[in-house]
């Protein structure tokens, strides 16, 4: 069995599946994570494996969505899900109960517990937004710490467990709060014109999840027919004055204002250095979205990273532009 959406077969000293925290408890308890290192498995979709890892994996496969409150003043509602869950099925299971605010994170590959460590997001919303707290375990001493949503340290795919703590602690669940009043946020530019061209103007929260699983699968490949890690670099930003001079000579170029800057698209920086499509070894650009790295058939980690580094290269002479990896390489 492969565990990772690249497809890239690869081995560890130990594989452990936990699904009860008595569990986690135990191996705590006997030294194994602190006498060795570890990496935290969820459903493989952000990681790229060069070699063998000499280490313990945890696979966290605990189960378990339950709404823990409901305020009927605020509308609030508040649902815990188990680390191990399905990101998907837990936005699935939120539209057919009426939870509200999870509809634009439909069909993001992974698990709930990793959405807190990376912050996941698509069409204008992000993890960030919908989370109230993370329940974790620091794998240094067994205790567990709820972490509310301001100290979690949230940024662009990012947070302080990612940040700050690595993978000392381990997430065990999380808390979120939606709405029990549907208010759909269609901002996201190719999300309001993808309705339009549907010809929905109030979409329901079901019409809304299918036309962005529909959005989402006409740029991306399909983890069970193509193996990738999504997008595979972080769309980049840059300073004012450093997007000025780009945009002088690229006038088409596509940036969104931030509060420090501007972001660039890296799927336009990597398809204007000419590479949309194109291959290193076993591994590609994808054609219809040059964000993602694709497996084009045994593919090796040291061939995606090979691949990652020459596009790298290339964006940075030719724009000053430095990419970062949104993937995880071990
Ligand atoms: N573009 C190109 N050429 C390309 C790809 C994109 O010119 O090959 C330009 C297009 O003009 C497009 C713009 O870049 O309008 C932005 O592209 P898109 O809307 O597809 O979004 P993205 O910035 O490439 C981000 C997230 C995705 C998320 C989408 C939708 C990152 C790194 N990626 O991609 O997240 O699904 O927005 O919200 O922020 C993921 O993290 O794995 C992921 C798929």
């Amino acid at each position: 069995m492969i565990y990772n959406t690249f497809s890239i077969p690869a081995t560890a000293d130990r594989y452990l599946v936990i699904s009860q925290k008595q569990e986690l408890l135990d191996i705590i308890e006997q030294g194994t994570l602190q006498n060795s290192p570890f990496f935290i498995l969820g459903g493989g979709s952000n990681i790229v494996f060069t070699d063998h890892y000499h280490g313990t994996i945890l696979h966290l496969e605990n189960k378990g969505i339950n709404l823990l409150s409901e305020n009927p003043e605020t509308g609030d509602i508040l649902i815990q899900a188990a680390a191990g869950e399905n990101w998907d099925t837990f936005v699935q299971y939120c539209i057919a109960n009426h939870w509200h605010g999870a509809e634009n994170l439909t069909a993001i590959p992974g698990t709930v517990g990793a959405s807190p460590v990376q912050n996941v997001g698509a069409y204008g919303v992000e993890a960030k937004d919908i989370i109230h707290s993370v329940q974790a375990i620091d794998t240094t001493t067994g205790q567990e710490r709820t972490f509310l949503n301001d100290e979690c340290q949230f940024g662009y795919r990012s947070s302080i467990f990612k940040k700050k703590y690595g993978n000392q602690y381990v997430v065990w669940s999380v808390t979120f709060r939606l709405q029990s009043t549907y208010k759909p946020d269609i901002r996201y530019k190719a999300l309001s014109e993808a309705l339009t061209t549907a010809g929905i103007d109030n979409p329901t929260p079901r019409q809304l999840s299918d036309t962005i699983a529909t959005l989402r699968w006409s740029k991306l490949p399909r983890p069970e027919e193509t193996g990738s890690a999504g997008s595979f670099f972080k769309n980049p930003i840059v300073t004012t004055d450093h997007y000025n001079q780009l945009k002088s000579c690229y006038p088409d170029i596509v940036a969104y204002p931030v509060p420090d800057g501007f972001k660039l698209a890296a799927g336009w920086l990597i398809e204007h250095a000419g590479w949309k499509g194109r291959s290193l070894g076993r591994c590609g650009v994808y054609h219809k979205q040059a964000l993602v790295l694709v497996n084009l058939g045994g593919c090796t980690g040291n061939e995606v990273v090979a691949l990652a580094d020459a596009i790298t290269a290339d964006v940075q002479k030719l724009f000053g532009v430095t990419l970062e990896k949104e993937a995880i390489i071990i």
